[in-house]
């Protein structure tokens, strides 16, 4: 009995002590399998004294049901232990900080932010836009706008020509938006409102110069536009664009073949903190009677003025940019520097 006393400490420490299922089951079979450590005992109970029978068999029976006990709370224990264990190590911890969202890390090119900016001014104004080919004919980029043949004024636009086609055809890299003004002309009645950003193609590189950089032209037709709406327009849009009411701007008397008269216009800017400097942004005029003519419009009938800018120089004068060529550099860290975040 003694020993059964000591046994049953050790049983249930060993319980106590398990910490895997495999083992639990090991010691189940030990003491209450078939051939248990119990089963055994009980077994026996059979050889004993008739006296000895009944207290042997109480003990026997308390011992199994004290082991049973133990054995399924220390199963049930294991088992939430181990759930506990796996949750914990699976679990992804979503607090940690993720890659950043591309949205984030993208840059509007300046560029493209102020062909924006200058859309949105003329857009409100009930402007539409519109858009032509950037490989043209010497017809829509010179002829149409007046340049005729051996023009001199041809010789200011340094051209990209194409080896001549098999039609005899010498196509073009259009120098300049203007040609869409054509294109318009000759699909739309007036009146006629539109601004027409797009790339334009001379050979020239420099600080200051790409062969490819941006315009965004103007163009209005009507019956009663006049200069003085020309000059109120553009500059109500200086004053929008550069964010000042008191830019200084003046217009120049100028030259050229679409457009009598014709002008250009001045803004001035700090140079340095003394000095200031006067800048060319924009060529303009009333339209030639002649380019109205070749779109199949009557000057007699229909006038009204357009407007044509260089985009990459009033870019770098609005946000400080040094150099013009590094608007082509596809350098991920200027783009950084100098782009403007989606949604800004
Ligand atoms: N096309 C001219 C250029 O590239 C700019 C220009 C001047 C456009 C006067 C116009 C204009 O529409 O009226 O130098």
């Amino acid at each position: 009995m003694h020993n059964i006393k000591i046994i049953e400490k050790k049983i249930l420490q060993a319980i106590e002590e398990t910490e895997n299922i495999e083992t639990l089951e090991t010691i189940r079979i030990s003491t209450l399998g078939k051939k248990g450590f119990i089963s055994e005992k009980l077994k026996k109970i059979g050889t004993l004294p008739l006296t000895e029978r009944q207290a042997h068999g109480t003990i026997l029976n308390h011992l199994k049901s004290q082991i049973n006990k133990l054995l399924h709370k220390k199963h049930q224990e294991i088992k939430k232990k181990t759930i506990h264990q796996r949750i914990q190590e699976e679990s992804i911890d979503i607090t940690l900080p993720v890659r950043n969202n591309p949205i984030d890390d993208g840059r509007i090119h300046p560029i493209s932010q102020v062909i924006h900016e200058i859309t949105s001014i003329f857009l409100k104004k009930g402007f539409t836009l519109a858009e032509g080919p950037e490989i043209e004919t010497d017809y829509y980029n010179f002829i149409a706008l007046n340049f005729p043949k051996e023009h001199p004024a041809r010789d200011m636009h340094d051209t990209f020509f194409f080896h001549p086609n098999e039609k005899g055809e010498t196509k073009l890299l259009r120098t300049h938006t203007s040609p869409v003004q054509i294109r318009t002309m000759e699909n739309q009645k007036p009146p006629i409102r539109i601004i027409i950003p797009g790339k334009t193609y001379r050979i020239d590189s420099d600080k200051t110069h790409s062969p490819m950089f941006h315009q965004m032209e103007g163009l209005v037709i009507d019956k009663t536009s006049t200069i003085a709406h020309m000059i109120g327009l553009l500059e109500e849009f200086c004053q929008s664009f550069f964010e000042t009411p008191s830019i200084k701007m003046r217009f120049r008397p100028s030259f050229f073949p679409f457009t009598e008269p014709s002008m250009e216009l001045d803004i001035q800017y700090h140079h340095s903190k003394k000095e200031t400097k006067w800048m060319e942004i924009l060529g303009c005029g009333m339209i030639h009677p002649q380019v109205l003519r070749n779109c199949g419009l009557n000057p007699e009938e229909y006038q009204g003025f357009a407007w044509g800018m260089g985009i990459d120089r009033i870019t770098m004068l609005k946000y400080d940019i040094q150099d013009l060529r590094d608007f082509f550099e596809t350098d991920i860290r200027w783009l950084k520097h100098y782009g403007f975040p989606l949604f800004s």
